[in-house]
């Protein structure tokens, strides 16, 4: 497991939560823990007083019941180390230079900024206490002074009884600075040629195994590429400097990357959005050095597996599908494959990294309250019925039958998987999470009943004792003219339309004829296929515009652009990809543009034609061209069925978008929350 903040210690010391998270995963199978960055000179060059401390023996008590815990549940603990360089937002907070190689000069690209809240900005800038950052050139002092911090770290480390230490030289913080050419523009013996760069990360290790001896393994972990900018670090240069990290001492090499502009390149690196985005930086790494090579970045377990077969690396680190699953190794190693929890790649567990908060999982909600893992099991076992199978619906009905319930799951439609299902065309990383609720509800003998429609009457004859509806959310129309007309979609009539299910309505007939079709051949019930065919023919016309620019306007836009249409996105409030997660929201917006959509914030739409949308915006009142119209806007809570049952005195729970509109982290946060009471 690579490094992950958690950000739960205080002021620097470990203590419980992060004990339990860590001992979770070790416990899971996972053969070595590297824990989160760790600063070595604490507070100073550090980032979060979250994080660890290493700096003082005051913080050896909580590393060595960090190490106890984590050796008692059978793993190894990596204490990752770092000084955070130029991000050192303590550094600012406090009031002190950050320390860097050379003053930053880069003009950094802020663009994707604007589609954030202003809350979101004050929260960020709340971190380094709103004050301005400043810079020193560390001196020879300096550096002597870090490359002492690290070597007492490395003795802390030790004394707590960890059994590795990774020096972090990647991610722009300082040793990762001074290897960058873009960061580093000395001409003294610590800039220039690659050996210089390399020094800084190099006398480290070398100060390091001074202290240790062989007590401790050494891993670097460095960038196999950097992303963005001019003067990145290149493969080539990765490739010397690991060869020179081995001759400092290093015992193994893990492989990252970085994006170098956070705010643009974030899921290029460190987290990339791309299946085993690093393994070919690993496998050229590898080729040129003799110890052990890790390769980390989406590594899914199968392509993992085939990494180490082919002789890629030597490990495989796997960072979110651990946040998402503890237990992944050991279902693995069970042959358990399909029941591990996916990660959806949806990056709200890093948003928070943002605002020096700790880590929340969009399918975890035990993350960081691993008490909550533990379900208790019900005394008097009920029949619950939930109605609804989406993501919601199916995490209620696990849970509750895990606690020991009887389950039935009722469901309109002809599937499982609700918009969810639909969202696979776009966002295919939805996919294996769907797969895998469907599995568990099947292992489970959760009894699931497709096309039943509940009624009052219906759920009466099911004999609930209790009844949770999670319906989804109603998706209407906007109450503009021209918005009964027949080229207009909302969501869920798009989804019928595409997927061949009821509710196909107001289509134009070209789009009614390829609906049918697809149900008929059976292709609508392949996400994979649809997502294939739409590409050859998807009769909607040439000008498609989208009426909302949140989490599934984008999509739905990058989708219709895919496919060779000509769309317009109409938000009508001042930012757009709410409420995706940061980073992803500022790729979903950077990828719609390069798609060739035109996207408009502040533009209320004010009548729908036959042709055309028209809306007002800062220039006035203007029109764009419309084949179709889908509305991606008008989503809100609704649970009629609820309202129905309640009224005739029978308990019921609401959970998901039917609830509260927060899709998938939404649907299984709230259907944990309600699934643990009954
Ligand atoms: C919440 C979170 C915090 C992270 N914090 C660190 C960190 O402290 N140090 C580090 O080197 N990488 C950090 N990373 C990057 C991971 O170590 C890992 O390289 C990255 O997530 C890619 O692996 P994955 O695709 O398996 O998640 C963090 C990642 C996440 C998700
Ligand atoms: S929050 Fe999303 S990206 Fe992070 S681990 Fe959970 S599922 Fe994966």
């Amino acid at each position: 497991m690579p490094a992950m903040d958690m950000n739960v210690c205080h002021d620097g010391v470990i203590d419980e939560q992060d004990i339990a998270h860590y001992a979770a995963r070790a416990a899971g199978g996972t053969g070595m823990v590297i824990t989160s960055a760790s600063a070595v000179a604490f507070p100073v060059g550090a980032t979060s007083l979250k994080e660890p401390g290493l700096s003082d023996d005051r913080f050896i008590p909580g590393l060595r019941a960090l190490a106890d815990a984590v050796h008692r549940a059978g793993s190894l603990l990596c204490v990752q180390a770092t000084h955070h360089g130029k991000v050192a937002r303590i550094d600012v907070a406090q009031g002190r230079p950050m320390l860097v190689p050379s003053t930053p000069i880069v003009d950094r690209d802020l663009e994707a900024l604007r589609d954030n809240t202003a809350e979101e900005l004050t929260r960020m800038a709340a971190v380094s206490g709103g004050m301005k950052s400043t810079y020193r050139e560390a001196t020879e002092e300096d550096l002597a002074w870090v490359i002492d911090q690290f070597a007492q770290a490395a003795r802390r480390i030790m004394e707590a009884g960890a059994d590795a230490i990774e020096v972090h030289c990647a991610h722009g913080y300082l040793l990762g600075g001074f290897l960058s050419r873009a960061d580093n523009r000395r001409t003294d013996r610590w800039g220039g040629s690659l050996e210089n760069r390399a020094r800084l990360v190099c006398e480290t290790i070398k100060a390091v195994r001074a202290e240790v001896g062989d007590r401790l393994a050494i891993l670097v972990r460095v960038a196999g590429q950097e992303f963005g900018e001019e003067g990145s670090l290149t493969t080539e240069e990765t490739v010397r400097a690991a060869r020179l990290m081995e001759a400092a001492g290093a015992d193994a090499i893990h492989v990252t990357a970085w994006g170098r502009n956070a705010f643009r390149d974030f899921t290029k690196g460190p987290l990339p959005n791309q299946v085993a985005a690093y393994r070919d930086y690993a496998r050229q790494v590898k080729a040129a050095v003799g110890i052990p090579v890790i390769a980390v970045g989406r590594m899914l377990p199968e392509v993992a597996e085939d990494t180490l077969a082919s002789g890629d690396a030597d490990f495989v680190a796997m960072g979110r599908q651990l946040l998402a699953d503890p237990d992944l190794v050991n279902k693995i190693r069970a042959g358990r494959r399909e029941s591990v929890r996916p990660c959806i790649n949806c990056y709200v567990c890093v948003e928070q990294n943002f605002w020096d908060d700790t880590p929340v999982c969009a399918v975890n909600p035990a993350l960081a309250d691993e008490g909550k893992a533990v379900l208790l099991q019900v005394t008097s076992p009920r029949h619950v019925v939930v109605v609804g199978g989406g993501p919601a619906g199916m995490e209620t009905a696990r849970v509750s039958r895990e606690r020991g319930h009887r389950v039935t799951l009722v469901e309109a439609g002809d599937r499982l998987g609700g918009s969810a299902w639909f969202s696979q065309l776009t966002t295919p990383a939805n996919g294996p999470l769907l797969d895998w609720q469907k599995h568990e509800l099947e292992r489970l003998g959760v009894v699931v009943l497709l096309g039943h429609r509940a009624t009052p009457e219906s759920l009466a004859d099911l004999r609930a004792d209790a009844v949770v509806v999670a319906t989804g959310a109603h998706r209407g129309l906007p109450p503009v003219p021209g918005a009964a007309l027949p080229h207009v979609q909302t969501g869920d009539t798009l989804r019928a339309l595409l997927t061949g299910a009821d509710g196909a309505v107001g289509a134009t007939r070209t789009m009614r004829w390829a609906a049918r079709a697809g149900r008929i051949t059976g292709l609508t019930r392949n996400p994979k296929l649809i997502a294939r065919a739409t590409r050859t023919i998807l009769p909607v016309g040439k000008h498609v515009v989208v009426i909302g620019g949140s989490l599934v306007g984008l999509e739905l836009a990058e989708f219709m652009a895919e496919r060779g249409k000509s769309v317009t996105v109409l938000e009508s409030g001042p930012q757009l990809g709410l409420p995706m997660a940061m980073p992803r929201r500022w790729e979903a917006v950077r990828q719609t543009g390069q798609h060739g959509v035109t996207l408009l914030r502040n533009a209320v739409v004010e009548e729908i034609t036959p042709s055309t949308v028209r809306y007002r915006h800062q220039d006035g009142v203007a029109a764009a061209p419309a084949d179709l119209v889908v509305v991606a806007s008008e989503v809100e809570a609704a649970a009629p069925l609820a309202k129905q049952l309640a009224d005739r005195g029978i308990p019921v729970d609401v959970v998901g978008d039917a609830s509260d509109v927060g899709y998938i982290q939404g649907a299984i946060h709230s259907a944990w929350r309600v699934a643990n009471t009954l």
